[in-house]
């Protein structure tokens, strides 16, 4: 007989469950009616997003080990580090941090949240998250913590981590199936790890809904990306002890939004922030959710998903973001209104 599932130890740090509610005049504005908005830029923590929910079970592990100091990596303007910074702010914890970058990025949106948190700032001047110097260096980190008397632990997202913070995601789909009405044809969102996904798949996965996970990716391509959500899926089920398989024929990614670069605007995602702005009174950002929104755009453009089947768009957050690139998005706002 199978154990059933396993239910993850968390700490109560977040705003959960998120709402989901409808956006009629965004549905209106893109061509998709009945769409809804997954809100997980309010789940609260240092300003939201969907990292809250995954902290909430990997803080909890750190915690139970006898941690009093968190080691993570990320980009400058990392929606994780500055929830992590929020937590370890919350939890009385040394919080320290390896930015990718040279250290001299304005310290403005995460990055000026991350310093308002009280997190040490370390910097590593690579672009790469998966490069073997981040790993170095953040062993070394965390050596200098234990040296000076803590208790570190070490939260790799592209690494060890991963598996548990999609398997902590799995409560995303969890809520969203006790919310929606109907299960819908599409939840939309961005991917950078692609641990979101990763978890709303699993989840989705273990119910058998037919829901399809359409990841747009901000980063990686889909022949590095896509295999990774699977594999990250598989664990997480693993993790909780979920008995249906991951289906791979539910999980679309979608690697056209990515240019000009991680983090870069396009036309196409400030188009979609201004219009997220203008008719739904929503703060998307250029990393994640803009492009995200593009590439929802895009796809009902092209007829390769259809709006009558129902989609719901995951707001993951990053409204730290928008005010980090303030003077692009200004621009791009007076293009569209003299429009
Ligand atoms: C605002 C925002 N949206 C989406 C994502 C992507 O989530 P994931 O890394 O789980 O794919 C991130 C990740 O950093 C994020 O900060």
């Amino acid at each position: 007989m199978s154990p059933g599932p396993i239910t993850l130890e968390r700490l109560r740090l977040a705003h959960l469950p998120t709402p989901l509610e409808p956006a009629p005049g965004l549905g209106a504005a893109i061509g998709c009616p009945g769409l809804l908005l997954k809100r997980e830029d309010l789940s609260g923590l240092g300003l939201g997003g969907n990292k809250p929910r995954q902290l909430e079970v990997l803080l909890a592990e750190a915690k139970a080990e006898g941690a009093d100091t968190i080691v993570t990596t990320a980009g400058a303007q990392s929606n994780f580090c500055r929830a992590t910074a929020a937590a370890c702010a919350v939890l009385g914890w040394r919080c320290i941090l390896l930015l990718r970058g040279d250290g001299t990025a304005e310290p403005a949106g995460n990055l000026l949240l991350d310093r308002l948190f009280g997190a040490e700032l370390h910097w590593i001047d690579t672009t790469d998250p998966y490069a073997d110097a981040v790993q170095v260096r953040l062993d070394q980190l965390e050596q200098a913590a234990r040296d000076a008397g803590g208790r570190p632990w070490q939260i790799r997202l592209p690494g060890r981590t991963g598996a548990l913070a999609a398997a902590a995601a799995v409560s995303l789909a969890d809520e969203l199936l006790a919310q929606w009405a109907e299960p819908p044809g599409h939840v939309c969102l961005a991917a950078g790890s692609g641990l979101t996904a990763a978890g709303l798949l699993a989840g989705f996965g273990a119910t058998g809904v037919a829901t399809q996970v359409l990841a747009i990716s901000v980063q990686q391509p889909e022949s590095f990306i896509r295999p990774l959500i699977l594999r990250r899926a598989e664990e997480a089920a693993g993790l909780l002890g979920l008995d249906a398989g991951i289906d791979p024929s539910r999980l679309v990614v979608d690697d056209r939004f990515i240019a000009p670069g991680y983090g870069l605007s396009s036309p196409a995602s400030l188009e979609a922030l201004g219009v997220a702005g203008r008719a739904g009174g929503l703060v998307l950002d250029p990393a994640y959710t803009a492009k995200a929104l593009a590439g929802l755009i895009g796809r009902l453009g092209e007829g390769s998903i259809e709006a009558g089947a129902g989609v719901v768009f995951v707001h993951t957050g990053g409204a730290p973001g928008f005010f980090a690139q303030s003077a692009a998005i200004a621009r791009s706002l007076g293009d569209s209104a003299l429009s």
